[in-house]
């Protein structure tokens, strides 16, 4: 790198307060400083895109759970993809992309750890965030590793046109299986069955649920890929098949609630149906992402998968109101935004 790095600011968004509800602007701070020199086994990365992930809303949160919580004053965790500017690391070299978890900030300094390079050649960069990134994994992962459905069973895959729920139904139907996708509107539920090949769609903000998923599942579900929880949980449990499997991979519905988490009712269907419900956390399978993502990769290239990112391009003021834009659904696919 030729230009002294100090020279350059680095404008970041940082947690300022904790939330209470919906992440309003009170609890982000923007700040600059230097773009700092790698040291030693350092990488420096100019980040091109940033994600935007409902698991977000929970890392701002002080409470224990499979990741730290941000600190307050901390530059907020985001994962991201950037171009290695200078490099001290003997993995990593001066012009390469990279993926990895570099926050809401348009410079990082990396030890490498976490970080994968990417090839533009092969996908559009802001796929490295969603099909062939930690939502394509989740999707992968969660589907055959938990949901492992068999040919002809009834997958129900909520959050269905988002970034993890259209590739695990896709991922279901390429298994063989039959695929309900719950959506919100008309626009999503249309991309779903026409684009994606999901064989019934569900519009839950068009009408109750229960009669919907009666109508789709008739002969029960086998598999729920749940990205959404709290009532739609509900549903999908009253409707369960004798060993069906949930895939507990999120729970949209609840994260920004102010009066605590509304669980499951109809739980005791588990019992009766000698179903399992299974938590899932993508990061347990890090040693297995290139074998997922070569897989991933070559449904894409022979068509049997379809990827989709909702690309949101500006700068990181944008970001506060993106993260919201999220929780209301305004995203068909993955929501990334563009830096520049
Ligand atoms: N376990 C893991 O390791 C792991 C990893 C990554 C993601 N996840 C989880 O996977 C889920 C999906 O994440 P994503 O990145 O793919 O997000 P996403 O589905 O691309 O975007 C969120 C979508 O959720 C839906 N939604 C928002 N609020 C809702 C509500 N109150 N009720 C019902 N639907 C609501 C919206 O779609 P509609 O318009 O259809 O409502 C929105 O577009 C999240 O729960 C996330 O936490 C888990």
């Amino acid at each position: 790198m030729t230009t002294s790095t100090s020279t350059i600011s680095n404008h970041q968004v940082r947690l300022a307060n904790r939330p209470h509800g919906l992440p309003g602007p009170e609890v982000w701070q923007f700040s600059d400083e230097p773009v700092a020199e790698p040291g030693a086994g350092q990488i420096l990365v100019r980040i091109s895109h940033i994600s935007l992930d409902p698991a977000m809303r929970g890392w701002m949160d002080d409470v224990r759970s499979y990741i730290r919580p941000v600190a307050l004053g901390e530059v907020m965790r985001a994962p991201a993809v950037g171009l290695v500017l200078a490099s001290h690391h003997p993995g990593f070299v001066e012009g390469a992309w990279v993926t990895g978890l570099f926050g809401v900030q348009e410079y990082a300094l990396s030890d490498g750890r976490g970080v994968r390079v990417v090839d533009p050649e092969l996908a559009p960069l802001p796929r490295y965030l969603g099909a062939l990134g930690i939502t394509g994994l989740t999707a992968y992962f969660g589907m055959l590793d938990i949901g492992r459905p068999a040919p002809g069973e009834t997958v129900v895959v909520s959050g269905a046109a988002g970034a993890v729920g259209s590739i695990a139904g896709q991922i279901a139907r390429l298994l063989g299986a039959r695929t309900v996708g719950i959506a919100g509107g008309a626009e999503k539920c249309r991309w779903l069955s026409e684009d994606l090949g999901f064989d019934e769609v569900i519009d839950y903000k068009l009408d109750n649920l229960r009669p919907q998923l009666r109508r789709a599942a008739p002969d029960g579900i086998d598999v729920y890929f749940d990205n959404v929880g709290g009532p739609m949980l509900d549903s999908a449990l009253a409707r369960l098949s004798v060993g069906a499997r949930i895939v507990l991979c999120g729970a949209i519905s609840q994260y920004n609630s102010t009066d605590g988490v509304t669980g499951p009712a109809n739980y005791l269907s588990l019992l009766a149906n000698r179903a399992s419900m299974t938590g899932l956390i993508v990061f347990d399978y890090e040693s297995r992402y290139d074998e997922a993502t070569k897989r991933l990769l070559a449904w894409l290239n022979d068509g049997s998968l379809t990827a989709r990112e909702h690309v949101s391009r500006g700068d990181l003021c944008q970001f506060p109101q993106l993260l919201l834009d999220l929780f209301a659904g305004a995203n068909i696919g993955k929501l990334v935004l563009e830096l520049g």
